[in-house]
C-alpha cells in the first residue's frame, strides 16, 4: 500500500515512517520543514536502507497537493502535519487554527476528489478529553472544551472528519495519542526541538547532557501519590507501530474508528525523573516550581479498545524510552558539534 505521510520528517512522523517502510509500505512524505530538518531523511535511509520520496511544501497548498496525488496516487494518508505547542497556540491562535484546520481541509478535499485514496489516519490527542472526570480515559469518555487553541483544533478536526466520513465512502482512524517519549533505538532519530522544550521529556534530555541546568517540576501539590502531575508516557516506537496496525484495520473497510494509543499506566513527573536517572546512571538536578497554567492532576489511557480491535500492546517500557532518548540526545550533540566545527 502506498501511504502519504504528511509531517513525515517530524518527531512521530519520522519514527512511523521507519516502521511503515520496515513493514513493506511504500511511503511518500510531504513536509514544509517548519518544525523539522531535511537531514531526518538521511537518518530514515540509514535505518531502513530505503529513502522515501520527499516533497517539500505546505500541505495547505492545494495545487501542489493535487499534483502530488495525481503523480503518486497514494491509497492512504497519515496526517501528522500541524502545529503542536500548547503555549504558543495561546500566543498565536490564528496561526494554529489556520495551519491545523486548513491542512486537514486540503487533505479531505483531495480524498473527495481522488477516489483511489480511501484511507485516512489522523493524529489526535488525549487533550480532547480535557480535565477528566475519572481515569482511565476511554474512547467514550466525554470530549471537553479545550483549555487552549491547539487542543481546540484537535476537537474541531475530529468533528469535521466525522462529518466528512458520514457522506464520503472512506475509512478513518482517529488516534488519540497520550504522551509520546523516547527515540529510535539506534539513536539516529528522536525529538530535538529548537529553543526551550515545552514538554517534560525533551527538557529532561537537555538537562541530562548539560544543555540546560535543571528541570523545573511544575507543582508538587497535585492530587496524585507524590503530588506531581501524572501522565501516560508511551514510547514513540510503540506509537509508530500503532499506525501500522491502524492501517491494517482500515484495510478491513472499517469506516470510522476512534482509538486511544497509550500504555494504560500513569507515571508522575518525579517518577519519570527517577526512571531516567536509573536507566542512564546519571543525576538530574531539579527543583519544584509553581504549577503551569492549564495542567491537570492526572490522565492515562484506557487501552482495551486498542488491544481488542487493533491488537495493540506496547513492546517498550519507560526505562527503554529513557535510555533511547538519552542515546539520541548524545548523538545529536555530537552531530551539532561536528557541524559547528566545519
Ligand atoms: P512535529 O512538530 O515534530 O511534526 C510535525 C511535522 O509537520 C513537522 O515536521 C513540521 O515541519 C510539519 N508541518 C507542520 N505544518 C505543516 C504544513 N502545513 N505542511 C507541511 N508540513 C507541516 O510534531 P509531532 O510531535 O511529530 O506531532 C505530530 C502530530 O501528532 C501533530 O498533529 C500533533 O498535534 C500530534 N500529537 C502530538 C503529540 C506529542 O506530544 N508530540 C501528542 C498528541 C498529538
Ligand atoms: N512538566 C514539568 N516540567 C517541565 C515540563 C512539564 O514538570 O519542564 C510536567 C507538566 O506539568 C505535566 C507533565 O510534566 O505534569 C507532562 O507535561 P508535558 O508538557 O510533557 O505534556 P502534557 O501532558 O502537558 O501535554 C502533552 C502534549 C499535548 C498532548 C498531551 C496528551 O504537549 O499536546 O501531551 O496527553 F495533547
Amino acid at each position: 500500500m502506498k501511504v502519504l505521510v504528511t509531517g513525515g520528517l517530524g518527531y512521530i512522523g519520522s519514527h512511523t515512517t521507519t516502521v511503515l517502510l520496515q513493514n513493506g509500505f511504500d511511503v511518500v512524505i510531504v513536509d514544509n520543514l517548519s518544525n523539522s530538518k531535511v537531514d531526518v531523511l538521511d537518518s530514515i535511509e540509514s535505518i531502513c536502507k530505503i529513502r522515501p520520496k520527499f516533497f517539500e511544501f505546505d500541505v495547505q497548498d492545494k495545487e501542489k497537493l493535487d499534483a502530488l496525488f495525481e503523480e503518486e496516487k497514494p491509497e492512504a494518508v497519515i496526517h501528522f502535519a500541524g502545529f503542536k505547542a500548547v503555549g504558543e497556540s495561546c500566543q498565536k491562535p490564528l496561526m494554529y487554527y489556520e495551519n491545523n484546520l486548513n491542512s486537514t481541509f486540503a487533505i479531505l478535499e483531495m480524498m473527495q476528489k481522488h477516489k483511489f485514496c480511501r484511507n485516512l489516519v489522523f493524529s489526535s490527542s488525549a487533550t480532547v478529553y480535557g480535565v477528566p472526570d475519572s481515569v482511565p480515559l476511554t474512547e467514550s469518555s466525554p470530549i471537553k472544551d479545550a483549555t487552549n487553541p491547539y487542543g481546540q483544533t484537535k476537537i474541531m478536526i475530529e468533528k469535521i472528519i466525522q462529518d466528512f466520513a458520514k457522506v464520503e465512502d472512506i475509512n478513518v482512524a482517529i488516534l488519540r495519542y497520550f504522551n509520546p517519549i523516547g527515540a529510535h533505538p539506534t539513536g539516529l532519530l528522536g525529538e530535538d526541538p529548537n529553543g526551550l522544550p515545552n514538554n517534560l521529556f525533551p527538557y529532561l534530555n537537555k538537562v541530562a547532557v548539560g544543555a540546560l541546568p535543571k528541570l523545573n517540576v511544575f507543582g508538587d501539590d497535585y492530587n496524585t501519590p507524590d503530588g506531581t502531575g501524572v501522565r501516560d508516557y508511551i514510547h514513540v516506537m510503540d506509537l509508530a507501530k500503532g499506525h501500522v496496525l491502524a492501517l491494517n484495520k482500515l484495510k478491513e473497510n472499517c469506516g470510522l474508528f476512534v482509538c486511544n494509543l497509550g500504555t494504560g499506566k500513569g507515571t508522575s513527573v518525579l517518577g519519570l525523573l527517577k526512571a531516567y536517572e536509573e536507566a542512564n546512571n546519571i543525576e538530574i538536578p531539579y527543583s519544584i516550581a509553581p504549577r503551569r497554567d492549564g495542567d491537570i492532576d492526572e490522565n492515562y489511557a484506557g487501552t482495551e479498545k486498542a488491544k481488542n480491535e487493533l491488537g495493540f500492546v506496547c513492546d517498550y517500557s519507560i526505562v527503554d524510552a529513557c535510555k533511547d532518548g538519552y542515546r539520541f540526545q548524545i548523538y545529536s550533540q555530537i552531530v551539532s558539534h561536528i557541524k559547528n566545527q566545519k
